[in-house]
């Protein structure tokens, strides 16, 4: 497993040249991936809606193109609002990202979006279904407004377009 600076993790410039920065950054560049309450049944819970993939097969198509990218991911699932925060305080120190689907939690989980807050870090929310075609309790999201964007609707394909973003702009420096 490859590791970075914490130096580098919180998106401070590497004391390197140019060449020393990009070769950091490709090679140890840490995204966290976060799954809220209920993802775990992806798969069985209505796939009409969020799409007939299980959890495993959505973070192994992540770390297959993590790969690809030359990136790091961390996975992380919980049905439980504080081993969300337990998770994010722990490994947002080593990240330079976070693409999180906060499952229900998007809509009124005010301690972990302080959390996310508090990591100071690119974060991208991701949502496998439409959530402004739902129901209204549904079309606010208190991450949203910390947030880097917001994908909704795209199914796990959103998730692969967040450590798209996210390694490329962490490529870029
Ligand atoms: C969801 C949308 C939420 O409203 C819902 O509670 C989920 C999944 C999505 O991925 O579309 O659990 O985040």
């Amino acid at each position: 497993m490859r590791e970075k600076t914490g130096e580098r993790a919180r998106g401070q410039p590497s004391r390197g040249g140019e060449s020393e920065r990009r070769a950091v950054t490709r090679e140890s560049m840490k995204i966290l991936i976060i799954h809220g309450p209920n993802l775990n049944m992806l798969g069985k819970r209505q796939k009409e809606l969020y799409g007939s993939k299980t959890l495993a097969e959505i973070d192994s198509l992540l770390e297959r193109r993590a790969q690809e990218l030359g990136v790091e991911i961390l996975t992380f699932q919980s049905n439980s609002e504080g081993a969300l925060i337990d998770f994010i305080q722990a490994r947002s120190s080593e990240a330079a990202g976070i693409v999180i689907n906060a499952g229900a939690l998007t809509h009124y989980g005010f301690s972990l979006r302080d959390a996310l807050y508090d990591a100071v870090l690119p974060i991208i929310e991701v949502h496998l279904s439409n959530i402004y075609a739902r129901e209204e309790w549904r079309q606010k999201s208190v991450i949203a407004p910390i947030a880097r964007g917001q994908i909704s609707g795209l199914g796990w394909r959103g998730y692969v377009a967040a450590l798209e973003m996210l390694a490329a702009e962490g490529a870029e420096g």
